[in-house]
């Protein structure tokens, strides 16, 4: 997919008030720090177009990004973050899970992990989440240029044993690194390729 425009369209913790129109969309979630936002801006070759920061929380709200006129890529909170609150911790959990409930136009969700780590339990619970909801998602591998080839195989096998302990099947996945662009192609490709097959939305 050739990258012609990317603009930031509107900041939201309330899904109701979210872009009315109904052009497909797909969301950008994972633990906080995980590199969601830095993801983005690799995808759509832009410096700042998402903020990106050292610091875990720099994300807390539902951003959306208008693509080539025609989808939405949406930047999510990470879910994970232990240095806010419980009260606010809480407030990004209900606003995170009922955008996935209500957001009728989000096609697919990239669930991002850092590919250093091993099987977090609060990944699994998150997936095993969406996957009772009936929320299609994907999972990104993030950060592989901090990993030599042979550790990041090693870990995305281990990745894998572990997710067909509860899945039937390990679900789709890539591998990316927005240090080098990694990933960038299969991941813009496939979101062209299921954007090409919807129809009526
Ligand atoms: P929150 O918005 O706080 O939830 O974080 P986020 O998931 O959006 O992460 P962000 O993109 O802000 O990146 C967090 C840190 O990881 C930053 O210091 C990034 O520079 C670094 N980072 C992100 N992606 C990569 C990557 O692919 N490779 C390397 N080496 N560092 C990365
Ligand atoms: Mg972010």
């Amino acid at each position: 997919m050739h990258i012609k425009s990317a603009e930031f369209v509107m900041s939201n913790s309330d899904v109701a008030k979210c872009p009315k129109d109904r052009m497909p969309e797909y969301a950008f979630i994972g633990r906080s720090n995980v590199g969601k936002s830095s993801l983005i801006n690799m995808l759509m070759l832009r410096k700042n177009l998402a903020k990106t920061s050292g610091r875990p929380g720099k994300t807390q709200l539902i951003n959306h990004f208008l693509i080539n006129k025609n989808w939405y890529l949406v930047d999510l909170p990470g879910y994970g973050y232990a240095r806010v609150s419980k009260s606010s911790k809480k407030t990004f959990q209900k606003f995170i899970t009922s955008y996935f409930e209500l957001r009728e136009q989000m096609i697919l969700a990239f669930v991002l992990v850092d590919c250093r780590h091993e099987p977090q339990p609060i990944d699994l619970e998150f997936m095993q989440w969406m996957g009772e909801n009936g929320i299609p998602f994907n999972i990104i591998f993030t950060k592989a240029d901090k990993l030599k080839p042979k550790a990041l195989e090693r870990n995305i096998e281990v990745y894998s044993n572990k997710m067909l302990e509860t899945w039937e099947a390990m679900p789709k996945y890539f591998v990316t690194s927005a240090s080098n662009s990694e990933g960038r192609d299969e991941v813009l490709n496939y979101i062209e390729e299921i954007s090409k097959n919807l129809t009526g939305l």
